[in-house]
């Protein structure tokens, strides 16, 4: 099979898909969805079947795609989603197939997700404390998520990626405690700069912590060296502890510190909409172009004409900036 590369418009290289495969969630993280899923969840009928994902995974692989990231709202509340893992992984030079989920039911099902081929997965974790989990998720889950990040780790699902958003007065003094969860199990934790996707719409520029306070938080308790010269299309700027440690840590600050200019990223919706960047205003129905029943020809033509359309940069820091209408429950992450 031969791959192509596909390129936007400013010569980035897209290679990273973020695949939605329900727009649903069963936790209430107030940076996400604070009031639960909305009213305008995604009919059934518009939700992208597992042949169909398959189908477009195949063709997006096909033109240079290398990297497949499960989303969701919450994924694992898809019905049989081991099922999609066993499709996605058989496709022909796919290289990296990874699952983000809130973790709640992660411990029953790493080891058949493993099973299925997936490769790693990624749990979000805001707090260690029982109190302030609840308070930011809205549920009081913190045990289950800890006990599915070590059923991750035992059944080998590795590197094992923990995601915290740090919200200035919620989780910011406990930036330290979370390196040190990073370096006593072993896992990579990234911090989060709180970004204007929330459905409540309590984004505020005070409440961002930026990531120099944050790499200066942890700076202080463990010295951190950073991994990487180049950073490539990576969201987070990775370090190691200085002392040789197991885990690491990541900071991953696109308000402060933006990384579009090497961004590889593209998303598809639970409903079947590619979205060129996590800030966009318009969305391309690759669903009506593959339920239109055209060719895989037709389908990449289509996917290279909307990667095309992909923008420069995120507006965040800009005066007119205005926050999408789909919240990031809707797209992923
Ligand atoms: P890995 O390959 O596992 O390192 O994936 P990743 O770095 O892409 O990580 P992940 O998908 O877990 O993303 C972590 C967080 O970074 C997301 O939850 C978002 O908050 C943020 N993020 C991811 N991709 C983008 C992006 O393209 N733009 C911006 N602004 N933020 C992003
Ligand atoms: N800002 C930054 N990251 C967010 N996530 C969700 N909402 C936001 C936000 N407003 C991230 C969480 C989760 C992933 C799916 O999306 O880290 O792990
Ligand atoms: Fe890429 Fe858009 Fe994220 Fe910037 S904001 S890194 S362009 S997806």
């Amino acid at each position: 099979m031969t791959i192509g590369i596909l390129k936007d418009s400013y010569g980035r290289a897209i290679r990273d898909l973020r695949v939605s495969v329900t727009d649903k969630c069963n936790f209430r993280c107030f940076y996400c969805l604070p009031h639960g899923s909305p009213e305008e969840t995604a009919p059934k009928s518009q939700v992208l079947t597992y042949e169909e994902i398959e189908f477009a995974v195949s063709v997006f692989v096909s033109l240079g795609v290398e990297k497949v990231r499960l989303t969701g709202g919450e994924p694992m509340l898809r019905r049989d989603i081991e099922t999609l893992v066993s499709k996605l992984a058989r496709v022909p030079g796919l290289k990296d197939l990874a699952l983000t989920t809130n973790g709640f039911n992660l411990s029953e099902r790493a080891a058949g997700l493993k099973a299925a081929g997936l490769r790693r997965v990624t749990v979000s974790l805001d707090s260690l404390k029982r109190a302030a989990f609840q308070e930011m998720t809205g549920v009081d889950m913190l045990t289950r998520v800890l006990d599915g990040i070590h059923a991750a780790q035992r059944v080998g699902l590795a590197p094992v990626k923990v995601n915290a958003v740090i919200v200035r007065g919620h989780n910011d003094e406990e930036v330290a405690d979370m390196a040190a969860f990073a370096r006593e199990h072993g896992v990579h934790v990234r911090f989060i700069e709180y970004m204007p996707l929330d459905s409540g719409h309590g984004w505020t520029r005070e409440r961002v912590v930026p990531g120099a306070e944050i790499r200066a938080a942890i700076n202080e308790r463990f010295l951190l060296v950073a991994k990487k010269v180049e950073r490539g299309s990576e969201t987070a700027t990775r370090y190691r502890f200085a002392d040789g440690s197991p885990g690491e840590v990541g900071i991953i600050a696109p308000v402060t510190e933006p990384f579009c200019g090497a961004c590889s990223r593209i998303r598809l919706t639970a409903d079947g909409q590619v979205r060129t960047c996590l800030f966009s205003k318009v969305e391309h129905s690759l669903r009506d172009v593959i339920r239109r029943g055209a060719s895989r020809a037709e389908v990449a033509e289509y996917i290279e004409s909307v990667v095309m359309q992909k923008e420069p940069r995120h507006y965040i820091n800009e005066t007119f900036f205005e926050q999408p209408a789909r919240t990031m429950s809707l797209i992923g992450g």
